[in-house]
């Protein structure tokens, strides 16, 4: 049987990576889209460069993606790549809603063009529910962004179901709840805080400052959260689904659990600093993921205590 191949855009970052790894396993070929910068930011891929396939594209240029798409032929698109952090899309509102929400309309036209029965994967948001209209979030619960990072994610997910429709295209959106990781952006809460603690642990630092300790995420793994997006696409109708653990915990529980790994109360370093508040906050997070589990047999394998002490663990080495 021939091999599948797959395009990954946004490989370079933390779900590319996972995702890379995870196809590669299964055997693909793995396609990974890169965009063009004055230095390379190849650390979450260095260990698999030579095994996948880096091409140049970008979100904002759709020629750029009808031309990587007719060259290397995939059978499968992951649309990972976005202005994903939600605090700079407030300053950066048009530039997020050209990337994030545009850029999927760009990569779709470029799959209708080129080949419609390419499958499709949009990397959507628990942040489109942003003021939560129910608890838990399910697939049936009406959105109600908070954010322009959150409003651009809710076109990527509309027209991604609006290409299924108008043109019986296979394309799936999925709902990911927050999932993080060792490789997670520092500027990301989670990661913040971990790396923190080991340099605090380390002497390294003295404090640390955030904003709200008392929003609630659904914090899973990306690792199993990767594992869902290869599901989706291999089903025999292209669907829906809500990724997620089915729990959710405060900012400041995570503290509690990563400073308590070393031996340390959090208390006694985290500063409230009014910066790192948002002119709109989620306060709340919780997703249903009993359809993700029923029609995919998707289910996560690492506990949110197992996630927070396996970063801090990892960012303790990082910054010995
Ligand atoms: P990430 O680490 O921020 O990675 C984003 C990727 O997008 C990077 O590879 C980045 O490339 C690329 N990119 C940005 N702008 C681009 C452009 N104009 N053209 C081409 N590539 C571009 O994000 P992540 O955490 O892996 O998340 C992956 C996707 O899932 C994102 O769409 C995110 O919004 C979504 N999502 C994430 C979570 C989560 O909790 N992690 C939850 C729900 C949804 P550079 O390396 O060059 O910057
Ligand atoms: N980043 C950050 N920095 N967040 C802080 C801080 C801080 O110093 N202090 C408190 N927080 C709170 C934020 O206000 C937010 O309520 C929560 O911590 C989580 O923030 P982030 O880690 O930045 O993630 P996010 O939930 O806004 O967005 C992430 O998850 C989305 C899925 O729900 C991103 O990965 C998005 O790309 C993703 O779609």
């Amino acid at each position: 049987m021939a091999k599948k191949r797959a395009l990954i855009t946004g490989i370079t970052g933390q779900d590319g990576s996972y995702l890379a790894e995870y196809l590669l396993e299964q055997g693909y070929d793995v396609i990974g889209m890169i965009r063009r910068s004055s230095t390379v930011n190849f650390e979450r891929i260095h260990h698999i460069q030579d095994k996948v396939t880096l091409v140049a594209g970008d979100l904002l240029d759709e020629v750029s993606m009808i031309h990587l798409l007719r060259e290397h032929r995939p059978s499968e698109v992951y649309n990972l790549a976005a202005q994903s952090f939600v605090q700079t899309s407030f300053s950066q509102p048009v530039f997020t809603g050209e990337v994030t929400g545009l850029g999927v309309t760009r990569i779709l036209d470029a799959v209708r063009v080129v080949d419609p029965g390419i499958r499709f994967y949009q990397a959507s948001s628990s942040e489109m529910f942003g003021k939560v209209q129910a608890v838990p979030q399910s697939e049936t619960t009406p959105f109600y962004p908070r954010s322009p990072y959150g409003v651009a994610k809710l076109y990527g997910h509309w027209i991604t179901v609006n290409y299924r429709e108008s043109y019986d295209m296979y394309a799936c959106s999925g709902i990911l709840f927050n999932h993080e990781s060792p490789r997670r952006g520092l500027e990301f809460v989670t990661r913040k805080i971990t790396n923190a603690v080991a340099r605090i642990k380390l002497g390294k630092d003295k404090e640390l400052r955030l904003g709200n300790l008392d929003a609630k995420r659904d914090w899973g793994y990306a690792k199993d959260y990767v594992r869902a997006m290869h599901l989706m696409l291999q089903q025999d109708t292209a669907d829906d689904y809500v990724v997620s653990t089915g729990e959710t915990y405060s900012v400041r529980r995570f503290c509690e659990i990563a400073f308590g790994h070393v031996g340390l109360n959090y208390q006694d370093y985290v500063v409230i600093d009014e910066r790192f508040y948002r002119p709109a906050e989620v306060d709340l997070l919780v997703g249903d993921p009993a359809k993700a589990n029923k029609n995919l047999g998707w289910k996560p394998e690492v506990t949110f205590e197992q996630l927070v002490t396996m970063m801090v663990d990892s960012d303790l080495q990082a910054n010995k």
